[in-house]
């Protein structure tokens, strides 16, 4: 603790030497430190004096160009340089540099004269160059790998290139760009490739930090469009209608056998009421013949001649009763024919019918 008390005094005191050394450095500022400019245009920087001064200078890249006095216009040796009073009273002046070149650049320093010294402020100046896109209007076909090339020439720094296709970024990381000095000045190359898909502007900026609009060149790429590749469209074509042709088919078969099993079956039927109606009509018409028959028998028993009589098996077996019993065999033959008659009749419907035909 009493060492501490012992210190205080001796702190202070080297504080407020300090403090009036600092206030001393301080009525003299130059602002701003460090300005960048564009080829062209023109640098201000301003030195605010608290004090009383009689003279001051301001010197370019070492040259002195203006001398100020604290009463009165300043001197200049170029109308590229000025000097005027900022503000009211004589404690701000405010130093300018117009039609900047890159020669300008380095350290601008003011000086007053008396207690106050020297301060450096720093100038850059930056200069834009040209750019533009290798080879125009291109024509290229789709699905082309195209690589197209920008050069920049005449930049300080070295330009910021970037590319837009249809006016969307490119990812930096899909395009190539190197520096190379050239002088005071340096050109860039970039190249950027892509793959050709429809009508693309394609155009390449190129912009340094003071530059407020990058510089720009733009291509348009005509990307002419490949032949319809037809033969997968027809061989899908193809594919598709034989498959339909193959399902119709297929349907018209199912549909087929479905219609004649119906027919066959309704045939059936047909058939059958066709059988048991003609077994029935048969009937009754073997009743009709049969009286037919007996009209016949009638008329073989008239005029059947012996010939005839003898092929029967009637006449082989009673070959010696030939004559005793003609009467008798006819009437018997007769009487056979129509118990055979009867017979057929009742078990060959159709054999019957041949009879009755003859
Ligand atoms: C001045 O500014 C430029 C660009 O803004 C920078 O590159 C440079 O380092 C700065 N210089 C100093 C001394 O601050
Ligand atoms: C210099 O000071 C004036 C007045 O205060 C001000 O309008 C001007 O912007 C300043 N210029 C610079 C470069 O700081
Ligand atoms: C850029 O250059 C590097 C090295 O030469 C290479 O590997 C890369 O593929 C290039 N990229 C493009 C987009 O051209």
């Amino acid at each position: 603790m009493i060492v501490f008390h012992n210190i205080w005094p001796y702190l202070l005191s080297h504080c407020l030497l300090l403090c009036a050394t600092e206030a001393v450095i301080d009525q003299f500022q130059l602002e701003p430190a460090n300005v960048t400019q564009l080829q062209g245009s023109a640098a201000q920087f301003n030195a605010t004096v608290q004090g009383p001064w009689s003279f001051m200078t301001w010197t370019v890249s070492g040259l002195l160009v203006v001398t100020v006095p604290s009463e009165g216009n300043a001197t200049s040796t170029s109308s590229r340089f000025s000097a005027l009073r900022c503000g009211n009273g004589s404690s701000c002046v405010e130093f300018a540099i117009y039609n900047l070149t890159r020669q300008d650049s380095g350290s601008v320093t003011c000086s007053v004269q008396g207690v106050y010294g020297t301060k450096t402020a720093q100038l850059n100046v930056q200069e834009s160059g040209s750019v533009s896109i290798l080879g125009s209007g291109r024509t290229v076909k789709q699905d082309e790998q195209v690589e197209l090339q920008c050069e920049a020439a005449g930049w300080f720094p070295p330009a910021t290139i970037s590319w837009t296709l249809n006016g969307y970024t490119v990812n930096s990381s899909l395009f190539n760009t190197t520096d190379v000095a050239d002088g005071d000045t340096y050109n860039s190359t970039s190249v950027h490739t892509f793959l050709a898909v429809h009508n693309t502007t394609v155009t390449c900026l190129a912009s340094i930090d003071t530059l407020q609009k990058p510089v720009s060149s733009s291509v348009q790429l005509v990307v002419v469009p490949k032949p319809t590749d037809w033969t997968v469209l027809i061989a899908v074509v193809v594919s598709f209608s034989s498959f339909a042709l193959l399902v119709l088919l297929i349907i018209g078969v199912i549909f087929c056998y479905k219609r004649r099993k119906e027919k066959e079956a309704t045939y059936q039927e047909e058939m059958m009421r066709q059988r048991t109606h003609s077994q029935l009509s048969n009937r009754s018409t073997s009743q009709t013949q049969g009286q037919v028959n007996q009209v016949f028998t009638i008329d073989g028993q008239t005029s059947l001649p012996s010939s005839v009589r003898s092929d029967s098996g009637f006449s082989q077996n009673n070959g010696l009763a030939l004559y005793e019993q003609p009467a008798s065999e006819n009437s018997l033959a007769g009487n056979g024919y129509n118990a055979a008659y009867n017979n057929f009749e009742l078990g060959f419907p159709k054999k019957h019918r041949h009879v009755t035909i003859v």
